[in-house]
């Protein structure tokens, strides 16, 4: 089946194509289309709701139809186009964002009559990981799955695709939070979860140390807001940071965030016997995290597989949306359908 994904929970506005097999539950990305206001909001440093949805209004038809057209499906007057179903995000996100993409997928839903389903974006980011080119997926349950994203930082066990229990999560900024709120501090371009990625290669290990809140703590929680205070402590201690003190610090941020969410996953991963992980969201597209993770898995010869999406569909995208979509496929009518901004797990 061919399923249209729309995505708007943020500032990304993204529509995408995917063909599903449900004999061997895999998904192919026949195409993926995102336009961004980014270079509106590295302006200001950080996202201003209503100049995102403004500009997800303007891009809204435009990216459906490229869409569309790089899969190949003809758009005709009239006519609804060769697709199954429409998938949209619903919730969590901004609420004047969301409504673009869900009253969309609405209109579309009624003038095409094809069915519709709700999606949860964070089951979006999980979902990602079954976009693959391969004929079949290799993940296995049971999987725990760690979302880390500018709004979200959570840990979640997956028994099944019908089983899906939220463990923990943080409980103040989320992991890209703390990268955007840090690269702020440290005068880095937005957003900064990149930016302080790049800066660290160049950082001396043992320069700086920060917290690791909650790092032997029994519960699945996060805080990354005593990280951010360290930093602005050290900032302002110094007045003036030169390119290298940057680069150590950048460093040390991110040892700290990864050794978190690391140390957290793991203890999950034992604690359900997870034969999978799968790494979701924005700051899944971090390399040293990503190259951690497998160190440690081997360091603690856990037989759990590392699972992470292309780097380009850990940010928000549509196909992630399209491919919960296939496997959460609860269809609703059109006008039963609303966004939900506070939208979490059950
Ligand atoms: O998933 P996403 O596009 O949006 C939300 O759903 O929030 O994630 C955006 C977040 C930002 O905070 C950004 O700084 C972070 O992901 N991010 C990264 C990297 N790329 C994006 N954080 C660390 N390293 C990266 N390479
Ligand atoms: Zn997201």
């Amino acid at each position: 089946m061919k399923i249209l994904g729309i995505e708007t929970s943020c500032d990304e506005t993204s529509a995408a194509i995917i063909e599903a097999k449900s004999g061997n539950r895999t998904v192919k990305l026949l195409s993926n289309v995102i336009a961004s206001s980014l270079p509106l909001h590295a302006k200001t440093g950080g996202i201003i709701p209503e100049i995102a949805a403004r500009n997800q209004l303007t891009f809204m038809l435009p990216v459906v139809k490229k869409a569309c057209k790089d899969a190949g499906i003809e758009l005709r007057e009239q006519i609804a186009p060769e697709i199954d179903a429409i998938a949209v995000t619903v919730g969590p996100g901004l609420i004047g964002s969301l409504l673009v993409g869900v009253e969309t997928a609405k209109t579309f839903s009624y003038i095409w009559n094809k069915p519709l389903i709700p999606v949860n974006h964070l089951f979006g980011h999980m979902y990602a990981n079954f976009i693959t080119d391969e004929q079949t997926t290799s993940i296995d349950f049971p999987a725990i799955a760690l979302i880390v994203s500018g709004g979200h930082t959570d840990l979640v066990y997956l028994e099944g695709h019908n089983k899906i229990q939220w463990l923990g999560g943080t409980r103040d900024d989320a992991s890209g939070e703390a990268f955007d709120k840090i690269g702020r501090l440290l005068k880095l371009p937005y957003p900064g979860g990149p930016s302080i990625e790049k800066a660290a290669k160049n950082g001396h290990p043992k320069a700086f140390r920060f917290p690791r809140a909650l790092l032997d703590d029994k519960a699945f929680d996060f805080s990354f807001s005593g990280l951010k205070t360290a930093v602005l402590r050290e900032v302002q201690k110094r007045g003036t940071l030169d390119e290298q003190v940057v680069a150590d610090i950048s460093f040390a941020v991110q040892d700290a965030i990864i050794d978190v969410l690391i140390k957290k996953t793991l203890t999950a991963a034992e604690n359900y016997a997870a034969k999978s992980i799968l790494l979701g969201g924005g700051v899944a597209a971090n390399q040293a995290l990503r190259d951690a993770f497998e160190k440690s898995l081997a360091k603690e010869h856990l037989q759990t597989k590392l699972f992470a999406p292309k780097k380009s569909l850990c940010t928000d995208n549509a196909a992630m949306i399209a491919t919960a979509g296939f496997f959460h496929n609860k269809t609703h009518p059109w006008k039963d359908i609303t966004a939900n901004p506070e939208l979490y797990f059950d």
